[in-house]
């Protein structure tokens, strides 16, 4: 071949790629600013209009809600190490931070989730309440590192929820190792919704949630010390005027990260039947189960073991109540492999309610999957 014909070929595979690169992000998508806030991970400052999540077919006349109609109380969260309100990100204004490459990352997208009468490979560690309809739920809780190898993951979440096997709709928030989805072992903030479509997914992988907030991004990691913890207070609660179900990080001053329009369901527009929160581990198809909480099963030290506390959840006229005031009931399936232990202490800190449990277990090759 004539250096002639080469130099055709490599300039038209360029104008392939070019073109092709240009057609997957279309230049409403490209970002104003990015933020690198470690080695492989990055984030988007992406068109509030223009956000991956709107592009879901339900969402065709979608109108973006930039606050929530509800406002929740502020929380001043007493820990000393308490990373997760520091900011590292903020966008612009009108624009929101999206998390680049995230769909790279995704080899085994399937979730069980908690509403399941079915979870072969799934084992949760929590407490809920079926006696709905319900507004919301919040809970504060912490997370910890852990090794999860790549056909694991491991959750601390809070959830709401209606239906079962043949359909339903769930959101969930919180804390997840999940190394399938995110490429690293790093314990990362994150949200799943399944809705009417039929269809699960996590974070902004696929569309369905709408990012709000400039500064806060729906995921995130952090780097963790074994056995040192991070806290979230969080909630998911249904919007009065929209019936959109919002996340919110609770803190000081409270954050609305985004929401799922409700658009997206059929089975919760006037609130969910089910409410929740707790450990949830997802083991290999090889049958070996990973760990939850720290690792070790609840021993009594309540600071030793994953905490879950100040769980309330809102009733369906929007009325915040401690969730021990409802019908609950305590989820543990593999006791095998991992703990629960309901406790309640004279409040020993004007923040902290009377009602917590500690839960999390090692997980192992006799957990019953
Ligand atoms: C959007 O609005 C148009 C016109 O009112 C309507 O025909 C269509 O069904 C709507 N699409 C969705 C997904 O709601
Ligand atoms: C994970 O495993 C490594 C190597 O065995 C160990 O050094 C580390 O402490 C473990 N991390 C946790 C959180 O257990
Ligand atoms: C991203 O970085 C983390 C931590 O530096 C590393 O463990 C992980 O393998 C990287 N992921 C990818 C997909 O390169």
């Amino acid at each position: 071949m004539s250096t002639e014909i080469i130099m055709a070929v490599i300039m038209n595979l360029l104008l392939l790629l070019l073109s092709a690169a240009l057609v997957r992000s279309g230049p409403s998508m490209l970002p104003l600013k990015s933020f690198k806030i470690s080695g492989n991970v990055t984030y988007d400052c992406i068109d509030i209009y223009n956000q991956p999540g709107l592009d879901h077919p339900l969402l065709k006349n979608h109108t973006i809600q930039m606050k929530s109609s509800i406002s929740r109380s502020e929380f001043k969260n007493p820990t000393d190490n308490d990373k997760t309100y520091k900011k590292k990100i903020r966008c612009p204004d009108g624009t929101v931070p999206i998390l680049r490459n995230s769909k790279d990352y995704i080899t085994n997208p399937q979730y069980f989730h908690p509403l399941s009468q079915n979870r072969p490979e799934a084992h949760i560690a929590g407490v809920r309440s079926n006696n709905g309809p319900f507004r919301g739920i919040e809970a504060w809780f912490n997370g910890y590192a852990l090794n999860i190898s790549t056909d694991e993951a491991s959750y601390s979440e809070i959830y709401i929820g209606s239906g079962s096997d043949k359909e339903v709709n769930f959101i969930s928030a919180g804390f997840m190792i999940n190394p399938s989805i995110f490429g690293d072992g790093r314990v990362w903030t994150y949200g799943f919704w399944h809705g009417k479509d039929g269809k699960g997914c996590y974070n902004t992988v696929c569309p369905g949630f709408v990012q709000v907030s400039h500064e806060v991004p729906l995921v995130e990691p952090f780097d963790l010390k074994p056995g040192v913890p991070v806290w979230l207070r969080c909630s998911i609660y249904q919007d009065k005027q929209t019936e959109n179900w919002w996340l919110t990080f609770l803190s000081k001053p409270n954050v609305d990260i985004g929401y799922w329009p409700k658009e997206l369901f059929n089975l919760i527009n006037n609130g969910a039947n089910v409410v929740g929160v707790g450990g949830v581990v997802q083991a290999s198809p090889s049958g070996s189960s990973p760990p939850m909480g720290t690792g070790k099963f609840p021993t009594g030290d309540r600071r030793a073991s994953a905490m879950f506390t100040n769980i309330e959840a809102l009733n369906s006229n929007y009325e915040q109540r401690k969730i021990s005031s409802f019908h609950m009931e305590k989820l543990l399936d593999s006791p095998n492999c991992y703990g629960l232990r309901i406790g309640t202490v004279k409040p020993f800190h004007r923040t902290l309610l009377g009602y917590f449990f500690n839960y999390g277990g090692p997980g192992g090759n006799s957990c019953g999957v």
